[in-house]
């Protein structure tokens, strides 16, 4: 009786552990209506879950679908996992800066969630790229080429591909325990040695302030380190967009200059430091320090960029579509200057209400059936803290026409607060 169950979760009652496996195994059998579930999450998203259920509902997850099982190999199976951000394209470089490391990485990713993006949505913007992978597909490329990077499927994880698309439109993700368990149960189900978590905090992140997030990292560790993974949480900051490229393809797109040793510098410094952490980790090097330099080194000798590529034709993109794309200036259309109104310092630029316009024109989703616009972003010219003059260039956005382009410029340029020098 499912409806009892939320009844009870709306007067802040508790679950026990078999009610919650039971609720994953009937919401994975196709027998709990869409309605019943939203009411479920507004409930959660409410009244919370303690320890038991946050560690029911984690297991429950998990083993909903297959778990990934790996032979005995010398390569350590690591990930990194963020919990949302703008801009944040980190794992699209990381991935195979890790292979080149020595590492394997099983990554299951997610899609654009709320304001934030996806790793799915944007690797889905190469032409040809599948993110579709069985249990066999994944496990098999793993060892060939030490990475995959695929999403939920009936099979695997496929509880949280339910409640993850429906939280995406029901207001239910900033959510402790729900962060939670939707990010382990993926995690979990990789069958890793060591995991970092990308905690993030601020007006673009579901946690708010840092104190919020320190506390969902802390419950990450904690019940990762209990299933026998070694994880570590990193806090950032995400008032501002990670990098420069906020949308789908144009995320990519800078995650290739990272690998090719250019882009923004927050984002190789991002890149690197989760390298560090699972190279420590893993006994890989003495510290930290030691593990930046190993990481900066092997991103710049050119060795993870040739594992993108052959991460980009494993899952079957091709490379002179996505070198020509790469090399297109306006994919989406055209591609539109926004142009500072007024003199002074660039004091922020807000990445919660880039966010919110990008996924109101297409990066992201409002309703679940809705079509992701892979082409459609923003391109910072600058970063904050830089003195600009009236007319300089503050971005460039991608849209379909010039009165598409116009319309999202005039709301855009409030995300640009320049302040007047004094
Ligand atoms: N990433 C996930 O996989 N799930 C969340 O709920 C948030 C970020």
């Amino acid at each position: 009786n499912f409806l009892s169950l939320i009844e009870t979760k709306r007067d802040g009652g508790r679950h026990s552990p078999e009610e919650i496996a039971g609720i994953i195994r009937e919401l994975v059998a196709g027998k709990l209506p869409d309605y019943q579930v939203a009411a479920w999450l507004m409930a959660v998203y409410f009244r919370g879950f303690d320890r038991e259920e946050l560690s029911a509902l984690t297991m429950a997850m998990r083993d909903s679908g297959e778990r990934l099982e790996f032979p005995d190999d010398p390569r350590p199976l690591v990930d990194k996992h963020s919990t949302g951000g703008v801009g944040d394209k980190v794992s699209l470089p990381l991935a195979p800066l890790l292979v080149a490391l020595g590492f394997r990485v099983p990554m299951i990713s997610g899609r654009a969630l709320g304001i934030t993006g996806g790793t799915l949505d944007k690797l889905e913007s190469i032409p040809g790229f599948t993110t579709r992978l069985t249990k066999e597909q994944i496990v098999r490329q793993v060892q060939e080429i030490g990475v995959a990077m695929a999403g939920q499927t009936e099979h695997m994880v496929p509880a949280d591909r339910i409640l993850y698309a429906m939280r995406d439109v029901t207001g239910t993700v900033p959510s402790l325990p729900l962060i939670t368990a939707s990010i382990l149960s993926k995690k979990l189900a990789e069958s890793l040695d060591a995991l970092v978590l990308d905690v993030k905090f601020g007006a673009a992140a579901f946690m708010k302030s840092r104190e919020e997030a320190e506390a969902l990292g802390r419950t990450m560790v904690e019940l990762a380190t209990d299933c026998g993974v070694t994880t570590r949480f990193v806090l950032n900051d995400m008032n501002q967009p990670l990098g420069r490229a906020v949308g789908n393809w144009l995320e990519v797109k800078e995650s290739v200059d990272c690998l090719e040793g250019r882009g923004p510098e927050d984002l190789r410094k991002l890149v690197l430091e989760c390298a560090a952490h699972l190279l420590e980790m893993t006994g890989r090097v003495g510290g930290f320090e030691e593990g930046l330099r190993r990481a900066a080194s092997t991103l710049d000798s050119g060795a993870p960029l040739q594992c993108w590529e052959r991460l980009l034709l494993s899952q079957g993109a091709n490379l002179d579509t996505f070198r020509r794309k790469l090399a297109e200036p306006a994919p989406a259309g055209i591609r539109w200057e926004l142009r500072s109104r007024t003199g002074g310092r660039l004091t922020c630029i807000d990445a919660r209400l880039i966010g919110e316009l990008l996924r109101r024109s297409g990066a992201g989703r409002l309703r679940q059936a809705d079509r992701i616009r892979w082409d459609v972003g923003v391109e910072c010219a600058i970063k904050a803290g830089r003195t600009v003059a009236q007319g300089d260039l503050l971005a460039h956005i991608h849209a379909a026409n010039e009165s598409e382009a116009r319309e999202l410029g005039s709301e855009l340029a409030s995300a640009f607060v320049v302040e007047p020098s004094v």
